[in-house]
C-alpha cells in the first residue's frame, strides 16, 4: 500500500509496497497513497513533546468502557524492519486467574511511533484464525499513539484452549529515510456476566481491572454485548481457518485476476450450523479499486499505470468449485490515502478496524457433512495485485449426536449482473458499472433436536460512476452499494425459531483536482471526499444500528510520492442506537488537530 518510487524492485517483498504512480501526465487525477514528510507536516510539534492520539471513531467511546474483570496482556512487540522475516509469534494460553466461561472478551490494541513511515497493513491470528486486520497511522512529525478496541467475543471456543500460537504480522519497511517502527501492545479483556457500563479510566498504556472480581456466569451473550454480530446466539464450538500456512503471514496474497486460494477441509459431521467470516483488504493497484478506469482508458491513452480493469470488484468464496457467497468490501481508507492530511488525527472509516464480513453457508451443509475434506477457495472478481484474503469459518456443533443429515432445497444463486458503460474522447470521459445479484438458499439439517431448516435471502446493489473532465484534471467518482440479507430458521412445525436482518450501505464521493505546480514534478491535489458506513441489525430481541459519515477536504502539494505542504480537514458524524442505549458523536479536525467535538447519548432519532 506503500509506494516508495526509489526502492528498487527485486525482491518479492519490496513489490509488495511499490506501486506505479500514474506519472504520464501531471494532468491526469489519480488517488494515490502519500507519505507526509517531516518538515512539512502540518503541525510543528516538537519531536520531544508529548504523544498525539489518532482515533477511529467507534463505540463504546473510551470513558464508558466497561471495567474488565480481568485483563491479560498477550503480546508486546516492536515492529521494525519486518521485511522479508516471518510474523512475530506468541504463546497463547487464557489468564490462569480468570478462567473460562466469560460472558465476552475484548481486545485491546494500543500502538505508538513517532519518526517518518508509510501506512502499513497489519493483521492478528489466533491458531491461524484472524481475529483483527487493522492498518497503522503515519506518523506527521510527532509522537503519536492510537488505541482500537474489538469485541472478539466470537472467538471464545480458541480463546478458552491453551498453547496456541497468536500471531501478528505487520509489515514495515526500515531503511535511511523511512525509521518509522511501531510498538504495538495487545491486552485481552475478559468479562463475566454481571458487568456493568462504568466509565473506564483510561490512561495511554494502561487498562484498569476491576477489583471485585465477579463469579463466573452462564454462556449467556445477553444484551450486554454492545458490539457483536451474534447477540442472538452463542459463539461459534470450532472455528477452523481458511487461510495460508502463516510463513508471510496467514493472509492469501491474491496477486491476479483469476487467483483462487483454496485449502481442504475436513469439518465435523455433527455440524448444524456454519458461517464463513471473511477478512479482505486491498493494496497495490487494487488499494483504490472504486477508482479504477477501463484497460481501454487507460491503453488507448497511453497511461502508465496499472490501476485499471474498472471499478469493480467482489469477493467470493466457494466449497468444490461452487460459489456459495459473495461480498462487495467497504472501501477502507488507508492513512496514506487520497490525501494523509485528512487523517490526522481521525482516521478514516474502518482504518483501525477493518469489517470483517459473514457468509451464512448452513444451507450447504448437506454438501459437506460426509466426513471428507471439501476444497474451499477464495477469489476476487477483477481483483488486480494485490488483496490479502483469508477466512474462518465459524462452526456449531449438535453436542447430542455425532452424526447430523443435512440437504439443500433451494439454491437460486445466479452469477452477479454486471453492466459497463463507457465513453471517453482522450482523457475526458465517463465509465459506469452497475451491478446487482439476489439469491435465495434454503437447507435442511435433521439435529438431535428436530429437522431445522435455514433460509437465507440476500441482494445487492451497486454503482459506480467515474467522469474526467478537462483532460483528465478534473476526476469524480461516486459509489453506491446497499445490501440486505435475512436469515430465518424454521423447526419441522415450520415454526420460526429465529431470525435477523442486516443492511447495510457504504456510499463513496471523491472529486479530484490536479494542477500543476510549475516546477517540472509538484502538483497540487485538491480532494472533496465524502464516505459512509451504515448497518443495520435487527432481530428477536435486538436491534443494533451504525450510521457513520466523514466529509474531507483539502488540498496537498505533491512531489514523488511526498507531500511538501498542504492542509486537510474532516468531519464526521457518528450514531450507535442498540436495545441499551443510543450515542452520538460529531467531531471534526483541521490541520492535524480536533477543532470541534461533542457526544451525547440522547435518542433523537430511535429505531
Ligand atoms: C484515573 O487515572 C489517573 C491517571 O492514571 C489517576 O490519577 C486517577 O486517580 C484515576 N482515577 C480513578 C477514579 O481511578
Ligand atoms: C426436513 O424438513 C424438510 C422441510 O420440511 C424436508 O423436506 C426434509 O425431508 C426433512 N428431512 C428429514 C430427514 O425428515
Ligand atoms: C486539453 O488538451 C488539448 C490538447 O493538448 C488542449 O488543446 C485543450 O485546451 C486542453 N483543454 C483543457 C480544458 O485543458
Ligand atoms: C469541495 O467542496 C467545497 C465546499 O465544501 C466546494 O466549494 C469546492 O468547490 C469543492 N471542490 C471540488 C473540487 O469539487
Ligand atoms: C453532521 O450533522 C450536522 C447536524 O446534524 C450536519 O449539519 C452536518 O452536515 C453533518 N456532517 C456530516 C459529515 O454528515
Amino acid at each position: 500500500m506503500q509506494p516508495f518510487p526509489s526502492l528498487p524492485t527485486y525482491s518479492y517483498f519490496l513489490i509488495l509496497f511499490f506501486t506505479t504512480f500514474l506519472h504520464h501526465s501531471h494532468s491526469h487525477s489519480q488517488p494515490n497513497n502519500f507519505k507526509t514528510s517531516q518538515e512539512h507536516s502540518q503541525k510543528q510539534t516538537h519531536l520531544n513533546g508529548p504523544h498525539q492520539e489518532y482515533i477511529e471513531v467507534s463505540y463504546p467511546p473510551p470513558k464508558h468502557q466497561p471495567t474488565p474483570s480481568c485483563s491479560h496482556q498477550i503480546l508486546h512487540h516492536t515492529f521494525a524492519n519486518t521485511i522479508n522475516t516471518p510474523p512475530f509469534s506468541t504463546p497463547y494460553s487464557p489468564p490462569f486467574n480468570c478462567p473460562p466461561p466469560w460472558t465476552r472478551v475484548l481486545l485491546h490494541f494500543h500502538a505508538k511511533t513517532k519518526d517518518e513511515q508509510y501506512d502499513r497493513i497489519a493483521a492478528i491470528w489466533l491458531a491461524g484464525v484472524e481475529i483483527l486486520r487493522t492498518s497503522t497511522a503515519q506518523p506527521p512529525n510527532s509522537r503519536i499513539f492510537w488505541n482500537v478496541r474489538k469485541d472478539i467475543t466470537k472467538y471464545t471456543s480458541l480463546l478458552t484452549k491453551s498453547d496456541l500460537d497468536l500471531t501478528m504480522m505487520l509489515e514495515n519497511i526500515v531503511n535511511a529515510e523511512l525509521t518509522g517502527v511501531f510498538h504495538v501492545t495487545v491486552t485481552l479483556l475478559y468479562y463475566y456476566k454481571n458487568t456493568v457500563r462504568v466509565p473506564f479510566n483510561q490512561s495511554s498504556d494502561s487498562i484498569s481491572i476491576s477489583k471485585s472480581k465477579s463469579r463466573p456466569g452462564s454462556r449467556s451473550l445477553v444484551n450486554e454485548v454492545p458490539d457483536s454480530r451474534v447477540l442472538n446466539e452463542l459463539p461459534a464450538d470450532l472455528i477452523i481457518p481458511l487461510s495460508d500456512d502463516g510463513k508471510q503471514g496467514f493472509w492469501f496474497r491474491l496477486e491476479k485476476e483469476k487467483d483462487l486460494k483454496k485449502r481442504r477441509i475436513r469439518i465435523p459431521r455433527n455440524t448444524f450450523k456454519a458461517v464463513i467470516e471473511l477478512y479482505v483488504s486491498f493494496h497495490g493497484n487494487d488499494e483504490f479499486w472504486y477508482s479504477n478506469p477501463p484497460n481501454s482508458y487507460i491503453t488507448t491513452n497511453g497511461l502508465n499505470t496499472g490501476r485499471g480493469n474498472g471499478a469493480y470488484r467482489e469477493v467470493y468464496v466457494t466449497i468444490d468449485g461452487e460459489v456459495v457467497g459473495s461480498e462487495i468490501p467497504f472501501p477502507v481508507i488507508f492513512t496514506g490515502g487520497i490525501n494523509p492530511l485528512f487523517w490526522e488525527p481521525i482516521v478514516a472509516i474502518g482504518a483501525f478496524n477493518l469489517p470483517s464480513y459473514d457468509i451464512e453457508i448452513t444451507p450447504f451443509l448437506g454438501k459437506i457433512l460426509d466426513g471428507r475434506r471439501h476444497v474451499f477457495g477464495i477469489g476476487v472478481t477483477k481483483g488486480l495485485s494485490f488483496w490479502l484474503v483469508n477466512a474462518n469459518l465459524h462452526l456449531w456443533l449438535d453436542r447430542e449426536s455425532t452424526i447430523v443429515r443435512a440437504n439443500r432445497v433451494i439454491g437460486h444463486s445466479p452469477k452477479t449482473d454486471v453492466q459497463r458503460a463507457e465513453e471517453f474522447t482522450g482523457l475526458n470521459g465517463e465509465f459506469q458499472v452497475i451491478a446487482g445479484k439476489d439469491t435465495m438458499t434454503t437447507g435442511w439439517v435433521l439435529t438431535s433436536s428436530g429437522n431445522i431448516t435455514t433460509v437465507v435471502m440476500k441482494g445487492f446493489t451497486f454503482s459506480n460512476v467515474i467522469k474526467f473532465k478537462q483532460n483528465g484534471t478534473y476526476k469524480i467518482v461516486k459509489q453506491k452499494f446497499k445490501f440486505k440479507k435475512k436469515v430465518k430458521v424454521f423447526d419441522n412445525k415450520g415454526e420460526m425459531i429465529s431470525k435477523f436482518k442486516v443492511r447495510r450501505k457504504y456510499p463513496l464521493r471523491v472529486i479530484t483536482v490536479t494542477e500543476p505546480y510549475g516546477l517540472e514534478d509538484r502538483y497540487n491535489l485538491i480532494t472533496n471526499l465524502s464516505h459512509g458506513f451504515n448497518e443495520k441489525y435487527e432481530g428477536k430481541g435486538f436491534i443494533h444500528s451504525i450510521s457513520n459519515v466523514q466529509e474531507s477536504k483539502g488540498w496537498i502539494n505533491v512531489k514523488g510520492h511526498s507531500v511538501l505542504s498542504g492542509r486537510g480537514s474532516t468531519k464526521q458524524n457518528y450514531s450507535h442506537v442498540d436495545k441499551l442505549s443510543c450515542y452520538n458523536r460529531n467531531v471534526a479536525s483541521d490541520h492535524g488537530r480536533i477543532v470541534s467535538d461533542n457526544s451525547n447519548f440522547i435518542c433523537e432519532n430511535a429505531l
